[in-house]
């Protein structure tokens, strides 16, 4: 598919299945050299995130573990609210290596939270793995150690990605096509 319809907007394909299989099995490889001697444990953004932690924690060939956390700044649309809401319980990650698996660093605002949220209970380590980061979009620093993709500030959808729910179940990923402006031309009268 090289477009795809969801609520009132149109997406044309940005990433396909391939590509984003490729840089998942870097990404991997990366986690793997450097988590060599230790034992990660995945924490998982569900729900965007849980598509691109199962392709990942498959390539990463190091004893691992993994628990899911519920956070979300998004409402309905496109626009963060600027607030995280955690749901459902927080793993015990006391002493571990943890690698947050998001989907997407956007404002940074999310996996700020969640960091400071999980530094409360001190663990050894906190890196963070996501699907895209948008760095011109970060609203506070933020490093992602592993992401697939950089991008600017395109509004994306697919491999978990959604726009208001919709869209997550897509293998490829798809980027907004913006409205195109109404021309408009400036006529002068004397
Ligand atoms: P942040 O807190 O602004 O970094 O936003 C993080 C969250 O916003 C992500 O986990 C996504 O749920 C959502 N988000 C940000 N950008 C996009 C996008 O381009 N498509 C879909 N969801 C997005
Ligand atoms: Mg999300």
């Amino acid at each position: 598919m090289t477009s795809v319809t969801l609520h009132d907007l149109s997406f044309r394909l940005r990433f396909s299945r391939a590509e984003i299989v490729e840089r998942v099995a870097e990404v991997a490889r990366d986690i793997h050299a450097d988590y060599a001697d230790r034992e990660p444990m995945f924490v998982v953004v569900v729900n965007g995130a849980m598509f691109f932690a199962v392709d990942l924690l498959r390539l990463v060939d190091v004893p691992c573990t993994m628990a899911c956390i519920q956070a979300s700044s998004y409402g309905a649309g496109m626009q963060s609210k600027g607030v995280v809401d955690f749901g459902g319980l927080m793993p015990n990650v006391h002493g571990k290596d943890v690698i947050i698996v998001e989907d997407i660093v956007d404002t940074g605002t999310t996996v700020r939270a969640i960091q400071a949220k999980l530094a409360e209970q001190l663990p050894r380590s906190i890196a963070v793995a996501a699907v895209v980061n948008k760095p011109a979009a970060h609203t506070e620093p933020v490093h992602v150690q592993y992401r697939c993709f950089e991008m600017e500030s395109e509004f994306l959808v697919g491999y978990g990605l959604d726009y208001a729910g919709r869209g997550r179940e897509l293998t490829d990923i798809y980027e907004l096509i913006a409205d195109v402006p109404t021309q408009t031309t400036e006529t002068k009268s004397n």
